[in-house]
């Protein structure tokens, strides 16, 4: 993986835009219920200028594509040859799109992107990206918001633009990554502080290098999962609205309410509500040995119950779990591919990353990418 940027101009706006890893709290989101994503140090890195005319023009450095739209033809996803816009470039235009609909000013603009972020390894570059935009939009328009609306028109971009039925996690945590901490998210009531992560330790991900083709169907069905326990359990609970409003008692209670496989998924999501509270605790208590517990037992859950794991992210879990200075080892953001997060002791991380790496290579035939990140700060314009 890159660790140096190819060298950007020298333009006015310059915008640092980190990906996320999510710690706990998985298929919460769109429960309503409370998350702990960090904001790491990998980056989409782009460099914009305002252009007179009602045109953007893209230059994706890393994929060597150029791309024209205009900002009068932004409902067609067109580029500006009336040819269908690159998957990459959608996110920029469902950017301006949202922006626009939320009655914001969207001015020509000239840009130019790089990234270290994996791409769809479920480390949010698409939300990375997005929010990349909606802050040089910002910066040419002028105009002022809060960093949770922007998060929300990003998330409505994908939601509706782009095509993506994602919670708000995503955009949430690129947005308002702290360094050196995680960030407890109540995605109900939109409320969030930072937790401190556990001292001396590193969080090593790991890119099990499986692209997450069927993510998005695959998603969608535990979504309706989701929606289906509820409708069910309203038959009892009127008042809930979500399985946040759900406990796990009350669910056993309801069991035979909801058919085997709609209540394995509720379950999943009502006993990972209260792991991310515990998880909290545990955090303010620098108990880390308890808090890697949470992330394991996460796993498990997501792999049986919830079922979007695979062998390879079974494989990098239960390896990990095997080593030296592990606290907690699970796969991380939707799952059904991408990577898994490993909270490490700091001494112990370089020989963790070789040996897992390793032991990856001779039980798939293949590599993957392996690395050690920090917890950053959030989008941001870069000297600001
Ligand atoms: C993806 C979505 C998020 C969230 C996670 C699962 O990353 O974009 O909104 O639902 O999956 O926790």
């Amino acid at each position: 993986m890159k660790s140096n940027f190819p060298a950007l101009p020298d333009w006015e706006i310059q915008v640092k835009s980190p990906g996320r890893v999510n710690l706990l709290g998985e298929h919460v989101d769109y429960n309503q219920g409370m998350v702990l994503p960090a904001a790491i140090d990998r980056f989409v890195h782009l460099a914009a200028r305002p252009l007179a005319e009602r045109q953007v023009k893209i230059q994706a450095l890393d994929l060597e594509q150029t791309v024209r739209f205009s900002l009068d033809s932004l409902d067609e996803r067109v580029d500006e040859n009336g040819e269908r816009l690159p998957n990459w470039a959608v996110y920029a235009a469902g950017v301006a799109w949202a922006l626009r609909e939320h009655g914001l000013e969207v001015n020509g603009l000239q840009a130019m992107v790089t990234s270290n972020l994996p791409m769809g390894a479920g480390l949010s570059s698409s939300a990375a990206l997005e929010l990349a935009f909606a802050l040089a939009w910002q910066a040419v328009g002028g105009w002022q918001i809060e960093r949770m609306q922007l998060a929300l028109i990003c998330q409505r971009a994908e939601n509706h633009y782009v095509g993506v039925n994602c919670g708000l996690m995503d955009q949430f945590a690129c947005a308002h990554g702290v360094a050196r901490h995680a960030l407890f998210f109540d995605t109900r009531h939109l409320i969030w502080r930072p937790l401190p992560m556990p001292p001396k330790t590193a969080i090593v991900i790991a890119d099990s290098g499986i692209q997450r083709q069927l993510a998005n169907s695959a998603y969608n069905q535990r979504r309706q999962a989701c929606e289906k326990a509820v409708a069910d359990l309203k038959q009892v609970l009127p008042n809930i609205r979500a399985l946040r409003d759900v406990s796990p008692q009350q669910l056993r209670e309801n069991v035979d309410r909801l058919d085997e496989t709609t209540f394995r998924r509720a379950l999943h999501v009502v006993n990972e509500i209260e792991r991310v509270q515990q998880a909290c605790v545990c955090l303010e208590n620098e108990d880390t040995p308890a808090f890697g517990r949470l992330l394991v037992e996460s796993h498990r859950s997501l792999r049986d119950l919830f079922e979007a794991s695979l062998a390879e992210l079974d494989f990098l879990v239960e390896t990990a779990l095997q080593m030296d200075g592990c606290y907690g080892a699970r796969l991380t953001g939707a799952g059904f591919g991408g990577c898994t997060v490993n909270l490490v002791r700091q001494e112990c991380a370089q020989d963790f990353i070789d040996y897992l790496r390793d032991a990856y290579q001779r039980q798939f035939g293949r590599q993957t990418a392996i690395f050690s990140c920090q917890p950053s700060r959030g989008t941001h314009i870069v000297g600001k």
